[in-house]
């Protein structure tokens, strides 16, 4: 009946499934498939398809037809779709049915066939539905492989994302710890600032949080207060550390160490802004403080704030000539030179501020001799 030489096209023993109630029909197309070189599973009625897809047999194609006794090809569809979403389903059908057919391609076949077909119609259609289920597995495994390398990449960016953190964290802690040397260097040279470096920097910190600075900007102001008394290192212990009061020569050497500490403090990257801070922590708000005269908002935020942090804990400290005041009394004194000495903004802010702040301050810097790591202020960017 047909030249099987002549008409097998590809190799290609691809399994395709066939299914109809009708021997003859089967017969027909399982030779024309077979001839065209596919490997053809004949199956009679739908719950015999079921039981050969439930097998575990594999088809790359099934090719169905859609008016059969025993079970409708629309039910068979809906199962083999349900099993095997990947596997191109053809109905054929009488031309009579094909409102029913198109309904099956709704529910999900691929293509249909109307009866009566010939062998190019057929093969046609097959390979058409194969070629579509190959795009389609190559497309999800594309995409497969595309997701996993997503996930991959993705995987390696949060490693490298911790890695970078944990190096930050470190250099944090350096940071820190380079900072506790240089204010240990000072407290060895000039044993009266002790304490009180921590104690501003604790204060200046509340300050600068209760503005709502952000993080990066309180941890700048942090550092120059710090820092703020640094140029110390450079004044003649001689005049430093006499006993009474300092004759006009030595008053100008000492009021050197704002700008001695800048530039020294300037040199060291992480410290270039904190280093301004330094310079400018005598300033006063109405123009009469040094080295600049600097006037208003001339003065970097972060000395304004630290000149309230200043006054505050000179006031409340023991002094060799005098013993400490209340905080009530540091709240008058600052109040009262608002505008004056102060930023009256920042002296608002100040006294809106709780008074257990403070003492609750000056006692933790008591117990923490680091002050960078007192849990409080640790992290003194962080709100
Ligand atoms: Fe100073």
């Amino acid at each position: 009946m047909y030249n099987v030489p002549a008409m097998r096209e590809a190799a290609t023993h691809e399994r395709i499934l066939v299914v109809d109630d009708e021997e003859a029909i089967r017969e027909v197309v399982c030779a024309m498939l077979g001839a065209a070189g596919y490997d053809c599973t004949p199956a009679a009625s739908g719950n015999a398809a079921l039981e050969l897809l439930d097998s575990g047999e594999p088809f790359e194609l099934m090719l169905s037809d859609l008016m059969m006794a025993e079970m409708h090809g629309d039910v068979l569809l809906e199962h083999a779709k349900l099993k095997f979403p990947e596997m191109p389903v053809i109905m054929v059908t009488a031309v009579s049915d094909l409102s029913v057919a198109l309904d099956a391609i709704r529910d999900g076949a691929y293509d249909y066939i109307p009866k009566p077909f010939e062998r190019e119609l057929l093969l046609d259609r097959v390979r058409r539905g194969l070629e579509h289920r190959r795009l389609r597995l190559e497309n999800l495994a594309f995409q497969m492989d595309l997701e996993a390398r997503v996930a991959e990449q993705t995987a390696e960016l949060l490693q490298k994302h911790a890695d970078l953190q944990r190096a930050n964290e470190d250099l944090k802690r350096s940071h820190d710890m380079l900072l506790e040397a240089l204010g240990d260097a000072l407290d060895l040279k000039d044993a009266e600032t002790e304490g009180h470096s921590k104690r501003v920097t604790a204060f200046t910190i509340a300050i600068a949080r209760a503005m709502g600075l952000p993080a990066e900007e309180v941890e700048t102001i942090a550092h120059g207060a710090f820092l703020h008394d640094f140029g110390k290192m450079a004044i003649r212990d001689s005049v430093l550390r006499k006993p009474g009061p300092l004759d006009p020569e030595e008053i100008a050497e000492m009021q050197k160490h704002c700008e001695l500490g800048y530039q020294m403090i300037s040199k060291i990257p992480f410290l270039k802004n904190a280093a301004k801070i330094v310079r400018a922590h005598q300033e006063r708000w109405d123009g009469t403080g040094y080295p600049k005269g600097l006037k208003g908002e001339e003065i970097p935020l972060g000395a304004r704030i630290f000149a309230v942090a200043d006054t505050l804990d000179a006031i409340t400290s023991d002094r060799p000539y005098r013993s400490a005041r209340s905080y009530q009394a540091a709240r008058e004194e600052i109040e009262l030179w608002s505008g004056r000495q102060f930023d009256p903004v920042i002296v608002k802010v100040f006294l809106n501020m709780p008074q257990s702040i403070w003492e609750n301050l000056r006692a933790q810097v008591k117990v923490h001799s680091q002050v960078f790591r007192v849990p409080q202020l640790a992290g003194a960017g962080s709100h």
